[in-house]
């Protein structure tokens, strides 16, 4: 479950809430809201400050409990930085820090005074559904595979009421989409943080039927292993040879606006283990390949959100799902596959795989004339390299729908950072077996993963999101993100009428 997001309507003084969140300056000035509770407390807030305790640096927040004159018992007093450079960043940062402190505290709810805060170029709904997301995302909790825990007495922090914006129709719109982007963050978190043992082909599908049964107006269809043969997928096949779990093509559709409106089709890698394949990854981090789903839990996420959302477009949404895996019956270096388009590749290396999924679904996803193809796909580390874990990388021939997608993500604080996708990196592809080859060689290896698509899109306006660096945090208790759903509900958000 998501937070529940509200508006708030009291004074700060007068809050009777848990926990009120309000803000200060490093050059240490005030939020409107700080300073009636420091002129209520009698100069609570000037004697914290005075004492050293609070800094009022971003990423800083002081808990200050029963202060007199306040009906509150917790005060949250979160650090914004300096006031001359606060902007879009810098609120997202102080939300997040605050609501960090939030799910820590036995308390189920709280005021947060920060969206009174003016942001350059930001307008209340971008407020509140930055606040509303940056909380969330810290609530969250990954408990699926723990031993179950016994009821704790302690509340859990389950709803957070925005204060200091107007209550009309659009701060109500904003946190609805606040609502549903959540959900679809999490719905892409749940499944990306899964293990493999769990999440298989099988399971995305039971998943993607999930969201089927849930919402009117969505219908899905899962091709099995013998239509796929019969729709001659045999690059998507060679992938999944060598795994005990048979691949599944799984198709969703919103239908929420005309018959006659061409869909958007968004396409999402959803590899439940990259092992490399007979090309074998090195074991150390071999378990982050749990992760290389989350191309396909990012676009069912968006998906999710846009069906909540009862967008007027039409939506459609193609996981191919499959694990890459050694055995047997594997495909091998130098097999040459033929792809539902009809040309034929020849595989270099295994671990190139992600992309020999996805061309077969690129492919089918033309069946239903989209308007627009969109995919994401953890597709390369060299995308890491170029660009850490902070943008994904964006990879399309068609500036307005780049510039569209670029917008997406800077809104939602969701980024991602255009590369090239010249031609004159498509002889890199070239094969003395087949028409083309799955790997491009040590240099451009983003792009060049992305010229192997662009060669099954047939010139229909298609982006490609690498979300390799961006899909899930790093480390032993790294979480997958949920990204780039954001981005994707952002863009279809505002494409919808
Ligand atoms: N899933 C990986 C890409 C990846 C690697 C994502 C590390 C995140 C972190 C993909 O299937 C892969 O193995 N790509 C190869 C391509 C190479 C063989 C051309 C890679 O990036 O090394
Ligand atoms: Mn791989
Ligand atoms: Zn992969």
């Amino acid at each position: 479950m998501t937070l529940k997001f509200t508006l708030a309507a009291d004074s700060a003084e007068a809050a009777a809430v848990p926990c009120i969140v309000v803000g200060l300056y490093e050059d240490r000035a005030l939020s409107p809201a700080a300073a009636r509770v420091d002129e209520h407390s009698k100069g609570a807030l000037k004697r914290l400050i005075e004492s050293g305790d609070a800094t009022g640096k971003l990423g800083n927040a002081t808990l200050l409990f029963g202060l007199a004159g306040i009906a509150s018992p917790r005060v949250l007093v979160t650090g914004l930085g300096e006031q001359k450079k606060f902007d879009a960043a810098a609120f997202n940062r102080a939300a997040s820090e605050s609501a960090r402190v939030l799910k820590g505290l036995p308390i189920a709810s709280a005021v947060s005074f920060l969206t009174e805060i003016d942001v350059p170029g930001r307008d209340d709904a971008w407020k509140l559904r930055t606040a509303a997301l940056a909380a969330d995302s810290q609530a969250y909790r990954y408990t699926a595979t723990f031993k179950p825990k016994e009821k704790s007495k302690t509340p859990q922090f389950e709803s957070i009421a925005f204060a200091g914006v107007g209550e009309n129709a659009g701060s109500k719109r904003a946190l609805n989409q606040a609502t549903a982007i959540a959900n679809g963050v999490r719905f892409a978190r749940e499944l990306g943080n899964l293990p493999p043992n769990i999440c298989n082909p099988a399971y995305i599908a039971a998943q993607a039927k999930k969201i089927a049964d849930a919402h009117a107006g969505v219908t899905l269809e899962v091709l099995e292993r013998e239509q796929m043969e019969k729709l001659g997928m045999g690059s998507l096949l060679g992938v999944s040879q060598g795994s005990a779990h048979a691949p599944k093509l799984i198709v969703l559709r919103w239908q929420g606006a005309g018959e006659k409106a061409k869909p958007y089709a968004l396409v999402g890698k959803g590899i439940t283990f990259d092992t490399g394949g007979i090309s074998l990854k090195p074991g150390a981090g071999m378990e982050e390949m749990k992760f290389d789903m989350c191309g396909a839990a990012g676009v069912l996420g968006a998906f999710l959100a846009a069906a909540e959302l009862k967008l007027a477009l039409n939506l459609v949404c193609i996981v191919p799902a499959v694990e890459n895996m050694p055995d047997g019956n594997a495909y091998r270096p130098s097999d040459i596959l033929t792809s539902m388009s009809g040309l034929t590749i020849e595989v270099l290396n295994t671990d190139a795989e992600g992309r020999l999924i996805l061309c077969d679904a690129l492919t089918y996803a033309q069946k239903f004339e989209p308007q627009v193809i969109i995919d994401a796909a953890t597709l390369t580390g060299a995308c890491v390299v170029a660009l850490g874990k902070h943008a994904s990388g964006l990879m399309t021939k068609d500036d307005e729908l780049a510039d569209q997608l670029l917008a997406s993500g800077n809104l939602t604080m969701d980024r991602a950072w255009r590369l090239p996708l010249w031609d004159d990196y498509q002889q890199q592809l070239e094969s003395g077996f087949a028409d083309v080859a799955n790997i491009g060689g040590k240099y451009a290896g983003a792009i060049t993963a992305a010229c192997f698509l662009s060669r099954f899109v047939n010139g229909c306006r298609w982006a490609h999101l690498d979300i390799a660096g961006t899909a899930w945090e790093e480390g032993r208790k790294g979480l997958a993100t949920g990204r780039p759903v954001p981005l994707l509900t952002q863009y279809l958000i505002d494409r919808s009428a």
